[in-house]
């Protein structure tokens, strides 16, 4: 969507992986969707890092709703749970430089069956604008699917009216699959969901990234500046994924130009997950203005290898290892067979606190990945002369 919003992958955070439709505030009391939970969400972004580090957008998602509308058809809160109303919670999260997010359903109910939006489209995009929502995603549930590009196109409209900048995620293609109209989702949606959720499961990952990569010659095409594809959250820091596991998912969804939106308890996240998300390096390679999302180029023995072309001759290459087969593995690279063509290049590894190492393009590299892990590099251009020099600055 040319609307100026969303040149790079937005990254940010989301309730609903983490935190789901928990409403019983008298048993969970700091876990269920209320404003506190937000509050508490945003004082973290902003106090832990997440802010400087890109992390933008907090985001609501579905069972923040009355199950009535007001008197005027206007959308509510739930008065118990967001006692202060959204514009005050909306105020609070910029006040802390961050942006407000917030969710609602194309069709007649929300998947937790909460009032939907079908007919009353403009009324709700005013209203959105009205508290200062900064990012909508609109949901497919209980709504028709023929038509339903038309009408996203119209919602988007009425976002466009109200003159507020909203980057709009859209859901109709995770519900029409790939029938969907994608040039459609290019032209009214700064992202869309392709797929099923995620669980908090290294299957659910592994069947994400296996479902895009299979269908990448296909999807591919339509991601680029102000308009991607989303596989979904990142659940790094939750109960399901490993060290390894969360490092492959970083590099996973790093390479594939993915929304970077973590759903994860900020407030008790272990620093070993904290840093996976903060890494500067994943975080530069997903945000690269160019914009192109990396290809899976080697597909074999349950490893795959993405490139990602990068603004400045860079490169970055992402390897995930889906083996459950106990040793580390070795697999060999020779940069050329992987379309990078000039003599040399400096290998920064991302996630591993070593120094660079440069080789040509020719010879053959031998990596170790552990099982169910990523590894992620950048590579920088670098002919004989540069990388002898860099050398020396980095040795001892
Ligand atoms: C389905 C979506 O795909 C999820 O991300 C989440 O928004 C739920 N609906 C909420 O009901």
């Amino acid at each position: 969507l040319d609307n100026g919003l969303a040149l790079t992958p937005p990254m940010g955070w989301m309730h609903w992986e983490r935190f789901r439709c928990i409403i019983d505030c008298d048993n969970y009391p700091t876990d269920c969707i209320s404003e506190n939970l937000f509050m508490d969400m945003a004082d973290k972004m902003a106090s832990d890092g997440y802010l400087d580090a890109g992390y933008e957008y907090i985001i609501v998602d579905d069972c923040w709703l009355a199950m009535e509308r007001d008197s005027e058809g206007r959308l509510q809160a739930d008065p118990d749970r967001f006692p202060s109303g959204m514009k005050f919670l909306a105020d609070y999260v910029h006040a802390k430089g961050l942006k407000f997010g917030i969710y609602e359903d194309y069709g007649t109910h929300t998947c937790g069956g909460y009032p939907g939006s079908i007919d009353h489209l403009e009324l709700d995009a005013q209203t959105f604008a009205d508290w200062g929502v900064d990012y909508l995603k609109l949901d497919g549930c209980y709504a028709e699917l023929d038509g339903m590009e038309d009408g996203y196109a119209e919602m988007e409209a009425y976002l466009n009216k109200t003159q507020r900048p909203i980057v709009f995620s859209c859901s109709f293609p995770a519900y029409k699959g790939l029938d969907a109209n994608y040039s459609a989702a290019v032209e009214h949606c700064n992202l869309w969901r392709n797929y099923g959720d995620i669980q908090d499961s290294w299957d659910s990952v592994v069947k994400i990234t296996n479902w895009f990569s299979y269908y990448q010659d296909k999807l591919l095409p339509y991601a680029g500046p102000g308009h991607w594809n989303d596989p979904d959250m990142l659940i790094i820091g939750n109960y399901g994924l490993s060290y390894d596991q969360s490092v492959a998912q970083m590099t996973i969804w790093s390479v594939m130009a993915a929304p970077l939106i973590m759903s994860v308890d900020l407030r008790t996240i272990k620093p070993e997950f904290r840093d996976i998300l903060l890494n500067k390096d994943a975080i530069g390679i997903n945000q690269d203005v160019l914009g192109k999302p990396g290809v899976v180029k080697y597909n074999k023995n349950k490893i795959k290898i993405w490139v990602k072309e990068l603004v400045d001759g860079s490169y970055a290459i992402g390897i995930a290892s889906f083996r459950v087969d106990g040793k580390p593995y070795q697999i060999e690279i020779v940069l050329k067979d992987y379309g990078l063509d000039n003599e040399g290049y400096l290998i920064n590894n991302v996630f591993e606190d070593v120094e660079p190492i440069s080789v040509s393009v020719t010879e053959p590299i031998k990596v170790l990945i552990n099982p169910t892990g990523g590894v992620l590099w950048k590579l920088i251009p670098a002919t004989k002369v540069v990388v002898e020099v860099t050398f020396r600055k980095f040795g001892n």
